[in-house]
């Protein structure tokens, strides 16, 4: 997993940039330039949207540290100077990978998955009558921990349907994290982050320290690599969108686009989008309607009159 999960990370120690300055930090040779901070967080701005701010110069060197091990490099100059040549190039995605930031685990937040399960799910199946079936895309999907949730909300609170009549389309910019989402396999530390022991038993399998996700679990996931601010081709038409905690990385402007293209591209009426708990769709999207559930909130597109 890159950053966001991991320890260990390098700590600063230098002093303020000035232009040109390398500044040094601890446990990477040599320091972050000015110039070569300005030249990622463009990078990064182009291909991620990811808003990197001013000094987070030792965000940058801690994250790239492992990128600059594995390939060998003799330091973050080096990286960046190899960078520069070929900026369409593996190492070039290799480095955003890197700078993306996966914290997530299990129900995070909690409410929001009580909130599914007792309310909006149960809205969504009605308005399908009597063919039940749920579409519904995560689309920051980290290493997966939101989906498997979701997908364990579904055949815990929801007998009636099938597998093979729910979609989770899971998608992130991280090739990393689209992988480790795919294989469904999370550690006893990720797992100790909000999974209940008797849910963890249920749909998992151990496998040395590791526990697996189930057959029935995995089969309702499809994982695809996905820049949100790119095309969606592989997104259908979903009831439901969770896209949490992954606008705070971006733009306002950025943010406008995204809520507008799941508004009129993705959602119909009276679906819905749930974001992070820090996030709104106020002052982006004059559409979305805000709606409480108990202790979480949810942004529903006008249509149908709720039953
Ligand atoms: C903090 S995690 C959120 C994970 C999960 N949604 C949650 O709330 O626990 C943010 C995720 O957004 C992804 N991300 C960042 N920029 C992205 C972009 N432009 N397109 C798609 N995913 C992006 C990162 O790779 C990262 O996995």
């Amino acid at each position: 997993m890159s950053a966001g999960t991991t320890t260990g990370m390098a700590t600063t120690t230098g002093p303020p940039t000035s232009a040109g300055t390398a500044v040094p930090v601890s446990g990477e040779p040599g320091g972050l330039s000015t110039t070569d901070f300005g030249f990622l967080r463009q990078l990064l701005a182009d291909r991620s949207a990811i808003v990197l701010d001013d000094g987070k110069e030792y965000l940058v060197q801690s994250r790239l540290g492992p990128v600059l091990r594995s390939g060998g490099m003799p330091s973050i100059a080096a990286l960046v100077d190899a960078v520069r040549r070929d900026p369409r190039g593996p190492l070039a995605e290799q480095v955003i990978d890197a700078m993306t930031t996966n914290e997530t685990s299990f129900f995070r937040d909690l409410h929001p998955f009580e909130a599914l399960a007792e309310q909006i799910i149960p809205e969504i199946l009605g308005r399908h009558g009597r063919t039940p079936r749920l579409t519904v895309w995560c689309g920051a999907c980290s290493s997966g921990q939101e989906p498997y949730s979701l997908a364990i909300t579904l055949l815990e609170n929801f007998p009636e349907l099938e597998p093979a009549q729910v979609r989770i389309i899971a998608t992130d910019l991280s090739p990393t994290m689209v992988q480790r989402c795919r294989e469904g396999r999370f550690s006893q530390l990720e797992v100790n982050r909000g999974m209940p022991a008797r849910l963890l038993v249920r749909h998992f399998t151990q496998d040395g320290t590791d526990w697996v996700a189930r057959a029935e679990l995995r089969r309702m996931i499809h994982t695809s690599q996905l820049n949100l601010t790119e095309s969606w081709d592989c997104v259908p038409r979903c009831d439901l969108v969770m896209l949490r905690n992954v606008l705070i990385y971006f733009s306002v402007e950025t943010k406008q686009e995204i809520l507008g293209r799941i508004r009129t591209r993705v959602l119909g009426p009276g679906g819905y989008l749930m974001l992070g708990a820090s996030e709104t769709t106020m002052n982006l999207d004059p559409v979305f309607e805000r709606t409480s559930f108990g202790r979480s909130s949810c942004y529903r597109v006008p249509g149908p009159e709720r039953a």
